[in-house]
Order: C-alpha cells, then sequence, then structure tokens
C-alpha cells in the first residue's frame, strides 16, 4: 500500500487509540455517566500527506548540453554548431561510427545486452551526429525526395537532436525496415517499443504526433533522457517532449 492510500487508515487508527474506545461503527451504544474530562490526551503529530511529484525543472530544456533539451523545428541548438563534450564510440554491432555522450553510450550498451539476452539483435545505426554530417544528410534527402518530404524525415543542420549526442537511430539485424515505418513491426522495434523506457530511452518521433514533433513516425529514432524522466514520459502512452513540457507544437520551421 502506498504512503497515500495508507494515511487514511493510519489516521483512523491514531484516532480510534487516542480518543475513543468503541469502534466507530460499532451498534453498542455510548456509556451514559460523564467521562473524566481530567484525563489527559496526548496530541499524536499527524505528518502532512506527500505526494510524490515529478520536478520537471530539474535539467534545463533550452541548453544545447542538457540532458532534457528539447530541439524541434522552433528550437535550434544553440549554438548551432555545438558539439557536445563527452563523446564516446561504443563497441556494439554497428553501421556508421556508434558514438554517443557518456551517460547515453553507457546507456545504450545496457540496453544492447538486455536485448540480446531476449535473443534480439540491435543495431547502432547513426549516433551523434555533427553540423556538418547533418548538412550531408538532410541535403541528401533533399536531392532524394525535395525539400517537403525531406522536412519530414530530416531535421535542418543546428535542429537535429543527433547532434546532441542523445539520439540514436536503431536497426534490426535480422527484420529488414531499417529507417522505415514497419521496423516497429520487427522484433528489434517490438522489444525497443516494450523495454527502452526503462534504460532511459524515449520513441522522440510517435505515430500521429507529425502535426506536434514535425517529423513522421520514426520507431528507430530513440532519445536518451535519463531513467526518471523516461520512466515518467512511458506513463503516456506516445507523449511527445512537446507536450510533456507544454512546449508549442513545431510542425514547420519558422519563416
Ligand atoms: N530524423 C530526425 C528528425 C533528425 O534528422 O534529426
Ligand atoms: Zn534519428
Amino acid at each position: 500500500m502506498n504512503r497515500v492510500r495508507a494515511l487514511p487508515l493510519l489516521l483512523a487508527f491514531i484516532l480510534a487509540g487516542c480518543v475513543a474506545t468503541t469502534p466507530a461503527h460499532s451498534e453498542i451504544p455510548a456509556p451514559t455517566q460523564k467521562t473524566s474530562t481530567t484525563a489527559a490526551i496526548t496530541p499524536v503529530p499527524i505528518p502532512a500527506p506527500t505526494v510524490a511529484t515529478f520536478d520537471m525543472t530539474l535539467h534545463s530544456i533550452d541548453e544545447a548540453d542538457s540532458l532534457w533539451v528539447v530541439a524541434d523545428k522552433l528550437r535550434r541548438l544553440k549554438p548551432k554548431r555545438y558539439v557536445p563534450s563527452d563523446l564516446k564510440t561504443i563497441n556494439v554491432p554497428h553501421t556508421y561510427p556508434p558514438a554517443l555522450r557518456r551517460d547515453a553510450a553507457r546507456a545504450y550498451i545496457k540496453m544492447f545486452r538486455a536485448a540480446s539476452k531476449d535473443g534480439v539483435n540491435l543495431v547502432f545505426q547513426s549516433g551523434y551526429r555533427s553540423f556538418s554530417t547533418q548538412v550531408s544528410v538532410y541535403n541528401g534527402w533533399v536531392a532524394r525526395l525535395g525539400q517537403k518530404a525531406a522536412d519530414l524525415q530530416s531535421a535542418r543542420p543546428g535542429y537535429s537532436e543527433h547532434q546532441t549526442g542523445l539520439s540514436v537511430d536503431i536497426a534490426s539485424a535480422t527484420g529488414g525496415c531499417t529507417i522505415q515505418a514497419c521496423f516497429s513491426k520487427t522484433a528489434e522495434g517490438k522489444w525497443l517499443a516494450r523495454n527502452a523506457w526503462e534504460f532511459g530511452w524515449h520513441m522522440r518521433y510517435p505515430k500521429g504526433k507529425t502535426s506536434i514533433t514535425g517529423y513522421a513516425f520514426e520507431p528507430w529514432h530513440w532519445r536518451f533522457v535519463g531513467t526518471e524522466l523516461a520512466a515518467e514520459l512511458h506513463l503516456t502512452p506516445k507523449i511527445t517532449l512537446e507536450e510533456f513540457f507544454g512546449l508549442p507544437a513545431a510542425p514547420d520551421y519558422a519563416r
């Protein structure tokens, strides 16, 4: 029983013990003779009820090097050529150089091992991307799809979470669907959707939230926010960081 639920019982118990000898719901009538008013009643200090609340101000959502930084089409990284100071390259199956900020790197390794134990083979597709790498990635999408469609897939340089070193695109070693919505149907995609939050990861671009995030469904893109915030976010299916922190929807870049 939790603390809040236990409190009414505790109060009833204390009051019953201190001021009444008859159970509250007893059918025995109360005695008619006067009871002594001199008997001392020792006041029992009653603790104030405490309700655990999540501290949404624990980390900045504005600073590029903050664990909770929110980057979207209306929230460019500052400075726009930000480079994290604690990047680590990790030894896991990968497609592109597997680098993330230190805590995210540790959390990825833990998650990778847990998935392996469950027979699920995660492949590190793309983690930290510098401003100049994002220039190439974004321009590549524009060349392939045109700018309008590219903007639904790829962040413009200076606006990508990948530049924070806190995001990773994950692929499946066996199931195909790399960087496609059908990744959510692979064993790896399903495992991540069920378990990634326990390791501090959050699905940043959920299905049906393009009008808020500005991006299509990306079941492969996971953002490290730490285990406390990931657990809090996990309580509300498909919640976005914009919704959680009460930020404006960012469907498009400011003109
Ligand atoms: N695909 C995500 C939105 C990025 O390029 O950062
Ligand atoms: Zn991504």
